[in-house]
C-alpha cells in the first residue's frame, strides 16, 4: 500500500501542475485568507468548527517564516473579530524549525501568545520524523506557559506508544492521525495499513481512557465507528474529544457523525502554496489512481 502511494506521488510530479490543480481545488478553501474565512463561516453555519491552515512548508528564509507568522496573526484577529469558531493549525517547518530551533520557538511563542489574547487555539501539526523530537520538545516547553496549544501524534510511527505515554503524563491536547509522510523508512514507521489501523485503535483507546483531549482525525469508517463505540463505553464527556476531518474529504461521513451528536472540526487549508499538501491528499484518494493512468502523464 505504502509502495503504491509512493508510486502515485511520484506520478503526480509528472502530471502538469495545471491538471493537478483541478483536482487539488477540492481540498483547498482558496488562495486568500478572506476565501478561507468565508468557508469557515459556511461550515460554522452548519455547526462545524474549523482549524485554518495557511499552506506553506519548509521556507528557506527567515523572512518567509515571519511572513507566515503575520498571515496567521491576521487570521487569528479575523477569527476573533468575526466571532468564528476556528483555531489554527501550523507546521513547525513553516515557523522555521529547519532553519533554527530557537527562531522557531520564538515564532511559535509570539503566535500562541497572540492567539491566547484572542482566545484562539493553536495546533502544531506533525511533519516527518526528522522534526518529531524537536516538535515534541517545543510543544512541551510552550505548554508550560500556554493552555491554548496542542500537538499531533501519528499512529504509523513505531515510537507512537512511547510518545503517547509521555503525552498522557503531560496532560497534552492531542490530534491523533494515521500519518501522511508516506516516504518514512520502515525502521521508524509501519508500512502495513492493517497494522497502522490497529495502532490507531490502540492509541485512541489509550488517550480517551486516560482523560486526554483527543481530536480523532481520520476518515476511516471502521475507526470512526470504533471511536463512537469507545466514547459510549467509556462515557467520554463532550469536552474531551472531537472528530476532525480534512476539507473536501468524506463529507457524507462528516454529516453522519455530526447527526449523531458528536462535535466535528474541519481542517481548512488556504494559500498559494498548495502543491505539496495536495499531492499528499490526492495519493490518499483511490479515484486518482485510475485517473493518473488514463490521463495527463507527460510524454
Ligand atoms: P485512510 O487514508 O485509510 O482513508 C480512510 C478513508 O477515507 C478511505 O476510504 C479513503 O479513500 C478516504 N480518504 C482519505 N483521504 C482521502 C482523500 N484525500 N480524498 C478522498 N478520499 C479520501 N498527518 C500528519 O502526518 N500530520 C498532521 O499534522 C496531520 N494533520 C491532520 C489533520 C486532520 C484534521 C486530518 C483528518 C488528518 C491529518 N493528517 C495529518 C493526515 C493523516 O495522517 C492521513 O494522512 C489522512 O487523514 C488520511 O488518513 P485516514 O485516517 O483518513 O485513513
Amino acid at each position: 500500500m505504502i509502495r503504491l502511494n509512493r508510486l502515485i506521488a511520484q506520478l503526480l510530479f509528472l502530471v502538469p501542475k495545471s491538471l493537478v490543480e483541478i483536482f487539488a481545488k477540492q481540498y483547498i478553501a482558496g488562495e486568500t485568507l478572506s476565501q478561507a474565512l468565508e468557508k469557515t463561516r459556511e461550515l460554522n453555519d452548519l455547526k462545524i468548527d474549523v482549524t485554518l491552515d495557511f499552506l506553506g512548508e519548509d521556507p528557506q528564509k527567515k523572512r518567509d517564516c515571519r511572513a507566515a507568522v503575520d498571515v496567521y496573526k491576521k487570521a487569528i484577529k479575523e477569527i476573533h473579530n468575526r466571532n468564528l469558531k476556528s483555531g489554527i493549525s501550523l507546521k513547525p517547518s513553516q515557523m522555521g524549525l529547519k532553519i533554527n530551533k530557537q527562531f522557531c520557538f520564538d515564532n511559535l511563542h509570539d503566535l500562541i501568545d497572540h492567539a491566547r489574547k484572542h482566545m484562539v487555539f493553536v495546533r502544531i501539526d506533525m511533519e516527518d520524523t526528522s522534526l518529531k523530537e524537536d516538535t515534541i520538545d517545543l510543544y512541551l516547553k510552550l505548554k508550560k506557559e500556554f493552555e491554548n496549544v496542542g500537538i499531533v501524534m501519528q499512529a504509523y510511527l513505531r515510537s507512537a506508544i512511547a510518545d503517547i505515554n509521555g503525552m498522557i503524563q503531560a496532560h497534552a491536547n492531542i490530534r491523533l492521525c494515521k500519518g501522511a509522510y508516506y516516504w518514512e523508512d520502515r525502521k521508524v514507521a509501519y508500512k502495513d495499513m492493517n497494522i497502522i489501523n490497529s495502532s490507531y485503535a490502540y492509541l485512541m483507546e489509550k488517550l480517551l481512557s486516560n482523560n486526554c483531549f483527543t481530536g480523532i482525525a481520520t476518515h476511516d469508517e471502521k475507526l470512526l465507528f470504533e471511536a463512537m463505540k469507545l466514547i459510549d463505553k467509556l462515557g467520554v464527556s463532550k469536552e474531551k474529544y472531537e472528530f476532525q476531518m480534512l476539507y473536501g474529504v468524506q463529507e457524507d461521513l462528516r454529516k453522519i457523525i455530526h447527526d449523531h451528536g458528536h462535535s466535528i472540526r474541519v481542517y481548512v487549508p488556504f494559500g498559494k502554496d498548495w502543491f505539496a499538501y495536495s499531492v499528499r491528499r490526492l495519493k490518499e484518494n483511490p479515484k486518482m489512481v485510475s485517473y493518473i493512468f488514463t490521463n495527463g502523464i507527460k510524454n
